[in-house]
């Protein structure tokens, strides 16, 4: 059984500046995850003609369960979080996941290092702009979040010198780990995107290329690695990757078996930058980015 809850209200982006950080894994006491930012457009698919610009390719098996809630937003049975999440109606149409029925409590990972700990990574930078949405103190790019056309921020500062001293470490094991594709803009996703739908139709193409605006690699926070493609799957270098890559910050943001939750099939190449409280956090939790708080992952 499905509801709607819609807060109307202003665009005006309340990011949460300083009060991410240590605060975003800090969710034993229940307290709401804060949302604040207005995105749940329906960009609906771009027909434009490409030309080259594959950088991801699709894998072999195919499994086409995504729009698996045809409903509209749904309000779980978990209580009405969704509700809750926007106490102060800024705006943000919510939605949440059924698999998101919510008896889950994040708690904050005690091997998580502190700000000032050699391994600490902070979250990254936020941007006070209409359109993005954050959960948290956490930009949130999906099926459901997207981005405007014209955020264009490059690849993040900190990402980057966080996926370095990973790829360093990464070396030292004697593994090759590098970077294939990272900020890619929405004119550039475009292009991917409409190349595959060309070469595969829209169904199949929308299980593992983002819809222009709907890309987290247009956030720059996202990095692929390696051939990008499922012959990276259970590879030493995957392998090292799943295991460490939270400890520089990253998640790895597509997992196996999480296609109906996230909207993508398994990218064992795709890591998101996030910082360390959150990726300890999500890490711990085996949760998906989409389960963690709560929200759903479809084009609506
Ligand atoms: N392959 C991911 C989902 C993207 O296109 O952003
Ligand atoms: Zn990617």
């Amino acid at each position: 059984m499905k509801r709607s809850v819609i807060f109307m209200l202003a665009l005006a982006v309340t990011a949460c500046f300083g009060s991410c950080g240590n605060d975003s894994v800090g969710k034993a006491d229940d307290k709401p995850f804060e949302v604040s930012g207005g995105a749940v457009s329906q960009a609906e698919t771009t027909t434009a003609e490409t030309t080259d610009g594959t950088t991801e390719a699709p894998t072999a098996e195919e499994t086409t369960s995504e729009a698996e809630d045809t409903t509209d937003d749904a309000v779980q049975a978990d209580g009405g979080y969704v509700a809750s999440l926007d106490p102060s109606g800024d705006g943000m149409e919510v939605r949440t996941s059924p698999s998101a029925s919510g008896n889950y409590t994040p708690k904050p990972s005690p091997d998580a290092p502190a700000p000032g700990d050699y391994n600490y990574a902070p979250p990254p930078q936020q941007y006070d702009i209409p359109g993005l949405t954050y959960i948290d103190g956490t930009l949130v790019v999906n099926k459901t979040y997207s981005l405007p056309a014209d955020f264009n921020p490059g690849l993040d500062a900190t990402c980057e010198a966080q996926f370095y001293k990973l790829q360093s470490d990464a070396a030292a094991a004697g593994l090759d780990i590098y970077l294939s594709s990272g900020f890619r803009s929405y004119d550039l996703q475009n292009e991917i995107y409409n190349n595959y739908v060309a070469r595969d139709g829209v169904e199949k193409a929308d299980t593992y290329s983002a819809r222009p605006g709907y890309s987290e690699h247009q956030t720059g926070l996202a990095i692929d690695v390696n051939q990008i493609d499922d012959t990276f799957i259970g590879t030493p270098e995957a392998i090292w990757l799943e295991e460490h890559c939270h400890e520089y910050g990253f998640i790895l943001r597509y997992p196996q078996g999480k296609q109906d939750i996230t909207g993508y099939k398994y990218e064992s190449w795709h890591i998101r930058y996030v910082g360390t409280d959150l990726s300890y956090a999500i890490h711990d939790s085996g949760l998906t980015l989409e389960e963690y708080f709560r929200i759903d992952s479809y084009y609506h």
